[in-house]
């Protein structure tokens, strides 16, 4: 994260351990730990069995939080008929399992229910935008509404019959098996709603589709895309948002302040596996984003975060006025080590993110909700922790350091 010098670390005389030992409830968790299953995590998001990859349409509704993800019901490997997991979450720290939003069940979705976004109407009611693979296996664009907008925890959704709502075909030259993964959507000057889907061509050009729409169920193809770059593969996972230039408050997606504002388009290039960001300006009248001086949107660009991590997606939380950050931690363990265990994926902590003053960078903090899972600070000072040392912490137990 940019805020941390891994230098300084190495350094400092002043030895901090936070100790974090009350956990309780985490739906991720386990607060006993299980001395078979060493690599589960005490305090990160996961499901409490079987895969998961992607975040997918987090928000906050009626003072809810919600995170949906890409979960495999069945097992703790990937597989095409994914579904959309999802849990909520007074606090963005202690989650409750929901059942699954929705699984695959028309021929526009019956072969998987990869990812999306959601997009917060004017009304106040989410809508989500997400894959479908239909029955010929091509990936094409669905909506899912929730079936009574009355419920907080909205666990009951619905696919109306209108899906699909986008297609790829030959006319439009778009690859069916790249077509994926819709942003949440954001309204233009015009009135109309704007929503961009990750793809590329065979030349291996990455770009993002732009959509149009005047009621968010018909929407028409932009003949220009929102950005492209050449020789950069598929473009998974796209998210297009503003970020203020004058504090850290997040900005809400669909925002006119014109002045105040640049966009950030991140996306997460397939070949490398690694999320990528620039800077720029988005020309509304265009519909174009251009990137600031220096910034390509290629594999030369910053990264989210330089460990493994994948697929992320920000939301704006309106309750506190900030953008939030949550991104798939991607093991490196083997297929039969994950069924060994029983799952297989994390989310990292939720980040808030904003520009830098300098508006060259992005900074990222976990949340501060995360602060209420540690315990007792014990504070050593002009210790030095020499290479390759080991130090014993007396007089405290915990269950996680
Ligand atoms: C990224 C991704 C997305 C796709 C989803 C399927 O990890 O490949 O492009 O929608 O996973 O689970």
């Amino acid at each position: 994260m940019a805020k941390v010098n891994r230098s300084n670390i190495g350094l400092s005389l002043l030895l901090s351990l936070l100790l974090c030992y009350f956990i309780t409830d985490l739906e991720a968790s386990s607060s006993h730990q299980d001395l078979n299953q060493p690599y589960r995590t005490g305090y990160h998001f996961q499901p409490p069995r079987n895969w998961m990859n992607d975040p997918n349409g987090p928000m906050i509704y009626k003072g809810i939080y919600h995170l949906f993800y890409q979960y495999n019901p069945y097992g703790a490997v990937w597989d095409v008929r994914i579904v959309w997991g999802h849990s909520t979450s007074v606090d963005l720290v202690n989650w409750t399992p929901q059942p699954p939003a929705f699984s695959p069940s028309q021929p526009s979705d019956i072969n998987g229910c990869w990812s999306g976004s959601v997009t917060i109407l004017p009304d106040g009611k989410p809508v989500i935008l997400y894959t479908g693979i239909d029955e010929n296996k091509s990936q094409v664009q669905n909506v899912a509404v929730p079936v009574n907008v009355s419920d907080p925890y909205l666990r009951e959704w619905s696919k109306p019959p209108l899906n699909p709502l986008m297609t790829p075909n030959a006319v439009n030259g778009i690859d069916p098996d790249r077509f994926r993964d819709p942003t949440t959507a954001w309204l233009g000057l015009d009135g109309e709603w704007r929503v961009i889907v990750g793809s590329s061509t065979d030349e291996r050009r990455g770009l993002v589709l732009l959509y149009k729409s005047r009621d968010f169920f018909n929407w028409t193809q932009s003949t220009k895309p929102l950005h492209y770059e050449d020789l950069t593969g598929m473009w998974e996972c796209p998210d297009f948002f503003p970020v203020s230039t004058t504090g850290s408050d997040g900005v809400e997606t669909s925002s006119f302040v014109q002045d105040e504002v640049k966009y950030v388009l991140k996306v997460s290039l397939i070949e490398t596996l690694h999320d990528y960001y620039t800077i720029g300006s988005y020309d509304r009248e265009k519909d174009l984003y251009v990137p600031d001086l220096g910034f390509v949107q290629d594999e030369t660009a910053p990264r989210l975060d330089y460990g493994k991590y994948y697929a992320s997606k920000t939301f704006y939380d309106d309750d506190k006025k900030r953008r939030i950050l949550w991104g798939w931690v991607n093991e490196s363990s083997p297929a039969k080590d994950d069924i060994k265990k029983g799952w297989a994926g994390l989310q990292s902590f939720p980040r808030k993110i904003w520009l830098d003053e300098s508006g060259k960078e992005l900074l990222q903090w976990p949340i501060e909700e995360i602060e209420t899972l540690r315990g007792t600070q014990v504070n050593w000072h002009n210790k030095i922790l020499e290479a390759g040392s080991t130090l014993q912490v007396h007089g405290v137990t915990a269950a996680q350091v």
